[in-house]
């Protein structure tokens, strides 16, 4: 059956990088329907709104979404929910995307354009799940207030229920299983109280229901620097929207760009899946034919497995990604001069 999918460009480099899943698309001959709609800074321009009802509801009926990136310094001064980031969180909650997958894996031809040193990052391979509608991004009350004094106060609140916590612990327990089964909890369990629910509902449902996974905890400042001493150690880690937006980052550094990191966000199952490129929208070279558009090729063939179930095309195209790579076409940030149509052309060629 035909599948629909609904690309959401977005702003800066993300129309950019979403150019050129569509022409991987062009090539793949899947049986794909592709629509697009305005989304972020783009849909405040024309429309008013960061995201419209109409898009929420074409996201809600596709089968998978695939977002370029959105944001940028003309809309950085708006209030809040005026802003396009604010589109982007009401998408993930409207689609109750709650488990958000973010692999880092290193290629082994791109070992050198890592910040660390070759021999720590060759062969890595971590699978960040990253809850994605709750904590402090969502949490209530939240605001700036002024105060009787003539001072302001900014509020944001971190929370999580036992339930948000199970849902992506599972999520990340399911994956762990085929893969080495090595899970490490990532929290901040000494200072914060949502921190320690964390910890203690994660080591409940596996010790209820996951007899077979080895989970370890870890508070998430020395996760953040054990992912730079020694980043091998780690297999899958399970972490709260904060602390996974940042881990996630860092560790992109560890593969040589963040212009690589793919993502997916998933919730129920048989609901559609909305994939990312984890960067966002890049405005220092926005324009400029220097993004690199590997992440979000990545993020299609994640969308390609998860949401259309077709796990030789998801290979093919991450193949396709690797050789054109070992191929030597290379963007900037990864060490080439390549542009994005041409680190695109190169992939659509080994496909
Ligand atoms: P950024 O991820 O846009 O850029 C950080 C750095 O990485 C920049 O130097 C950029 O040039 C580089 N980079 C990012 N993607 C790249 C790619 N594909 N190829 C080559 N280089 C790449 O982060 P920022 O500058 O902090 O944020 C800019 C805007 O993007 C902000 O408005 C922010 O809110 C938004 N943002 C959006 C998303 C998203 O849409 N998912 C994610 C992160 C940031
Ligand atoms: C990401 C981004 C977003 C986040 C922003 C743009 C809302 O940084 O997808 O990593 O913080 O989740
Ligand atoms: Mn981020």
């Amino acid at each position: 059956m035909t599948k629909q999918l609904l690309l959401l460009p977005g702003d800066g480099i993300g129309p950019e990088v979403t150019g050129q899943v569509r022409r991987v698309l062009d090539a793949l001959d899947l049986d794909i329907e592709t629509g697009e709609a305005l989304f972020g800074g783009a849909a405040i321009d024309a429309e008013g709104v960061p995201v419209s009802d109409e898009t929420v509801a074409r996201a809600l009926a596709a089968d998978a979404v695939l977002m370029g990136a959105v944001g940028g310094p003309k809309w950085a001064n708006q209030p809040y929910d005026k802003r396009p980031e604010a589109g982007l969180l009401r998408l993930r909650e409207a689609m109750n995307v709650y488990a958000n997958l973010r692999p880092a894996r290193c290629f082994s031809a791109l070992a050198d354009a890592s910040s660390l040193k070759r021999e720590l990052v060759e062969g890595l391979d971590i699978m960040f799940v990253r809850e994605l509608v709750g904590g402090v991004y969502f949490g209530k009350p939240r605001g700036i207030e002024e105060l009787p004094d003539g001072e302001r106060r900014g509020l944001n609140t971190h929370q999580y229920t036992t339930s948000e916590i199970r849902r992506v612990a599972r999520a990340a327990f399911d994956l762990a299983k085929g893969r080495s089964g090595r899970v490490c909890s990532v929290e901040k369990s000494n200072v914060m109280e949502a921190g320690l629910l964390w910890r203690e509902e994660v080591q409940r449902l596996r010790d209820q229901e996951y007899p077979d996974i080895e989970l370890s905890h870890m508070l998430a400042d020395n996760c953040a620097m054990q992912l730079v001493k020694n980043p091998k150690q780690f297999d899958t880690i399970l972490t709260d929207n904060l602390f996974g937006d940042m881990l996630s980052d860092e560790a992109a550094m560890l593969t040589g760009s963040l212009g690589l990191l793919p993502s997916a966000a998933l919730g129920e199952p048989g609901k559609p899946g909305l994939y990312e490129p984890i960067h966002g929208s890049a405005p220092d070279i926005a324009g400029q034919g220097l993004a690199n558009p590997a992440a979000a090729i990545l993020s299609l063939a994640m969308a390609v497995r998860h949401s259309f179930g077709d796990e030789r095309a998801a290979g093919r195209i991450e193949r396709a990604v690797e050789a054109a790579i070992e191929g030597g076409t290379r963007t900037r940030d990864i060490g080439g001069e390549a542009t994005t149509e041409q680190m695109g052309s190169a992939i659509v060629q080994s496909l």
